[in-house]
C-alpha cells in the first residue's frame, strides 16, 4: 500500500514534469510568433532553449517544493522503516541486512520468559483496513487473515483453510461478513469462524471451521487477544474519548522491527537510569550510539524526572510510567518547552502515552509492540492530537520520540536478556516490573524450543 506522503509526492512529481514537459515541447500546432507553425526555442537558437530549460526547471522545482512544503506541514508523518534499517553497524563493507543477519544468528538468547505473554495485540491501524478488504499479518508466530466486512466490523481469522490449506488472505473475498476462500470458495464466518457455505456439496460439516481470534477495533486501531489457554479477554483496552470524538485526529505513525525478547521493550520504563545516560542527548545528535554523546550538540540537552508503579486492583494489568521533560540550551532552561507525559501501560503490548503542554495542547501516542516471531516484535506508534493544534507540532512530537527510540533500537537488536541481572539498589524498579511483568505469563505460555538461524530478512 502507499502512503499518503508517497503519493503526494509522485503527484507533485508528475505535475512538475508535466509542466515541464508542456513548456519544453509545446504542441506542434502551436504556432510561435512568426506564425511559422515551429515551436518557439526552435526559432531562438540555443539561448533560447536554455532559457526554456531554466524555466521548466524552476517550474518543475517549485511544484516539488509545493508539494514537499504541502507533506511537511499538512499531511500525517507516516515513517515505516524495514526490520534491518535501524539500529545495526554496518561495518566492513557489510549492507544493513548482511549486519541484521549475523546479529540474528550470533545471538545469544539467554534464559528466555516465555515469548509470548496473554494480552491485547495490535494487528493494524484501521485506517489500513478498507471495508470489504483482507490483510494477511503475522502475529504471535501465526499468519492471519484480517478482513473488514460489508458490514463494516473487523474479523481475525486464522489464515490457513482447514480444507486444503489456502491462504485466506491471499485472494480472498469478503462476502457480507465471512470470507469466501479463493480455491475452492468455502465461505467462513468471521464472528466465528463457521463454515456456512460450500459451492459444491450438499452439506457443511458441523466440524468445519476456522479459527477465529477475539479481536476488538478501538482507538482507530484492530487488536487481537491471545491466551494460552485459550482463556476469554480478561480486560480491555481502553477507549480515549477524544479520539472516539474527534477531538483529536490522526497525525501520523511509525513501524519499527526490533530483533528482542518482547519483555525488554516494556522494561525501558523501569531502567529508570538509562534515560539519563541514553536519552539525555537531544534529538539533533540523531540515533547511532556511537555518536550521540559527541560534543557537537552537546549544548542542547533533554532533562528527564521519571518514575514507574504499577497500578492496583482492579488495574493491575496496567502500570504508569510519568515523565517530566526539560529542554536546556547551553544549561539554560527553557520551562516554556517543558513537557509532562504520562505513559500508561495497558497488558504487555499497548502503551498510551498522553501528552499535556500548557500551550502546544494535548494528544496521545499509542504505542504497540506485536511479537511477530519469538524474538522480532514489530513495535508501531500512532499519534493523536488536538484537531485545533497544527499538525506540525504533533509530527515534531513524534518525529523526536521516534529518535529517542531509535536509540533503545539499537540496544535491544544487539543485546542479550539477562534473567539474573546485576543491579544496584537505584535499578530496583526494574526487578519490581519483572515482577509486575509475570502476570502476563502462565504455565503454558509458550517457550523458545530452538534457536531460528535460518529465516534471513
Ligand atoms: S483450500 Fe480453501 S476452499 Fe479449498
Ligand atoms: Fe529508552
Amino acid at each position: 500500500m502507499h502512503s499518503p506522503n508517497m503519493f503526494t509526492g509522485k503527484v507533485a512529481a508528475i505535475i512538475g514534469l508535466g509542466v515541464g514537459a508542456i513548456l519544453v515541447f509545446p504542441g506542434r500546432d502551436a504556432p510561435d510568433s512568426a506564425g511559422s507553425g515551429y515551436p518557439i526555442w526552435r526559432g531562438t537558437g540555443l539561448p533560447g532553449v536554455l532559457a526554456w530549460a531554466v524555466v521548466c526547471t524552476v517550474a518543475g522545482a517549485s511544484v516539488l517544493a509545493v508539494g514537499w512544503l504541502y507533506r511537511l506541514l499538512f499531511s500525517p508523518l507516516e515513517l515505516l522503516r524495514t526490520p534491518h534499517e535501524v539500529g545495526y553497524i554496518a561495518e566492513d563493507g557489510r549492507s544493513k541486512a548482511q549486519a541484521a543477519n549475523e546479529v540474528r544468528r550470533r545471538r545469544k538468547t539467554g534464559e528466555l520468559p516465555p515469548v509470548y505473554p496473554n494480552g491485547w495485540y495490535r494487528v493494524l491501524d484501521s485506517h489500513l483496513l478498507e471495508r470489504g478488504e483482507v490483510k494477511s499479518v503475522s502475529v504471535l508466530g501465526e499468519q492471519v487473515a484480517v478482513f473488514r466486512g460489508q458490514n463494516g466490523k473487523a474479523y481475525v481469522l486464522d489464515a490457513y483453510c482447514p480444507h486444503l490449506g489456502a491462504n485466506l488472505a491471499v485472494g480472498g473475498q469478503v462476502v457480507g461478513s465471512c470470507i469466501e476462500c479463493p480455491f475452492h470458495g468455502w465461505q467462513f464466518r468471521g464472528d466465528n469462524g463457521k463454515c456456512v457455505r460450500i459451492p459444491y456439496a450438499e452439506k457443511v460439516p458441523e466440524f468445519a471451521k476456522v479459527r477465529s481470534w477475539p479481536s476488538c477495533e478501538v482507538n482507530s486501531q484492530i487488536l487481537v487477544w491471545f491466551h494460552c489457554d485459550g482463556e476469554d479477554p480478561q480486560w480491555a483496552v481502553p477507549e480515549q474519548p477524544e479520539i472516539a470524538t474527534g477531538e483529536w485526529v490522526y497525525r501520523g505513525r511509525t513501524e519499527h522491527f526490533i530483533n528482542a525478547h518482547i519483555q525488554e521493550i516494556p522494561e525501558n520504563a523501569a531502567d529508570v537510569a538509562h534515560i539519563a545516560h541514553l536519552h539525555t542527548p537531544s534529538f539533533v545528535s540523531g540515533i547511532d550510539l556511537r555518536y550521540i554523546h559527541s560534543k557537537t550538540f552537546a549544548f542542547l540537552r533533554h532533562d528527564w524526572k521519571v518514575q514507574w508503579e504499577p497500578e492496583a486492583e482492579p488495574n493491575k494489568h496496567c502500570s504508569q510510567m510519568l515523565v517530566k521533560h526539560a529542554f536546556t540550551v547551553f544549561g539554560l532552561h527553557w520551562p516554556m518547552l517543558d513537557v509532562h507525559v504520562v505513559a500508561r501501560q495497558i497488558g504487555p503490548g499497548v502503551v498510551f502515552l498522553l501528552f499535556n503542554h500548557s500551550f502546544l495542547g494535548r494528544g496521545l501516542i499509542i504505542q504497540c509492540v506485536t511479537p511477530v516471531e519469538p524474538l522480532l516484535q514489530c513495535v508501531s506508534h500512532i499519534m493523536f492530537y488536538q484537531s485545533n493544534i497544527p499538525p506540525m507540532v504533533p509530527k515534531f512530537f513524534l518525529r523526536t520520540e521516534c529518535i529517542q527510540f531509535e536509540r533503545d533500537v539499537m540496544i535491544w537488536n544487539n543485546k542479550k536478556y539477562i534473567s539474573k541481572p546485576l543491579l544496584v539498589k537505584e535499578d530496583s524498579a526494574i526487578q519490581k516490573h519483572r515482577r509486575w511483568f509475570s502476570q502476563f505469563y502462565s504455565e503454558n505460555s509458550p517457550r523458545l524450543q530452538y534457536q531460528r538461524d535460518t529465516l534471513d530478512f
